[in-house]
């Protein structure tokens, strides 16, 4: 409760980042060379979009035709919307939208119940990325939430992700997925 309304003050007063620092630019660069055909050139729903800062750089990456933005979080939305992102006040564990490719960048953590996410997710969407801090001991990046450790993220993807390209680069994991047959 304490954290939530901490978490709160700082999105209302800074948003999700005072700036894209190198660590995020450098993962962005990095994945930006191993994005799976069939994810380029789709309808991109950034779920968890914060700031919108970020939603911008991966709409790029992605060779997005169209760039939604979806966030609990009213003040992060307005800001997202600021900078021209089309995205609306959706609290993710409540309902999801549905669409083409679903993007979630550093979300999962800060969610309850992550395993339902997911479930909904890959039932709303043929194509999902997802990216994640993974817990470390001793911790050396700073994350609120609560970062998820790598044998979690292991019994996620072979429930809900079956067949998922994961990658590893930095301190963070990068999924792939698509729906069986989808391309
Ligand atoms: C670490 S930030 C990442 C934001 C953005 N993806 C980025 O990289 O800048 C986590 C985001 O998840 C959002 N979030 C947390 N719980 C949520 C929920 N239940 N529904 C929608 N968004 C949520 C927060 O508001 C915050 O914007």
């Amino acid at each position: 409760m304490i954290v939530n309304k901490f978490q709160k003050i700082i999105y209302d007063l800074f948003g999700t980042s005072l700036y894209i620092g190198q660590p995020i630019r450098d993962q962005i660069k990095w994945i930006s060379s191993r994005i799976p055909p069939e994810f380029l050139n789709r309808e991109l729903d950034d779920l968890g979009c914060g700031d919108g800062r970020v939603t911008q750089l991966l709409g790029q990456v992605f060779k997005a035709k169209k760039l939604r933005g979806f966030d609990v979080y009213p003040s992060l939305v307005h800001r997202a919307c600021r900078k021209g992102v089309d995205a609306c006040i959706m609290d993710l564990e409540a309902g999801l939208p549905k669409g083409e490719l679903a993007v979630m960048w550093g979300v999962l953590h800060h969610l309850k119940d992550r395993e339902a996410c997911i479930k909904t997710i890959v039932e709303n969407y043929p194509r999902v990325f997802i990216r994640e801090p993974i817990k470390q001991v001793p911790i050396t990046v700073f994350e609120m939430g609560d970062p998820i450790d790598k044998e979690e993220i292991d019994n996620l993807v072979k429930k809900y992700l079956p067949g998922a390209q994961v990658l590893y680069y930095s301190y963070c994991v990068f999924i792939f997925y698509s729906r069986n047959g989808v391309k």
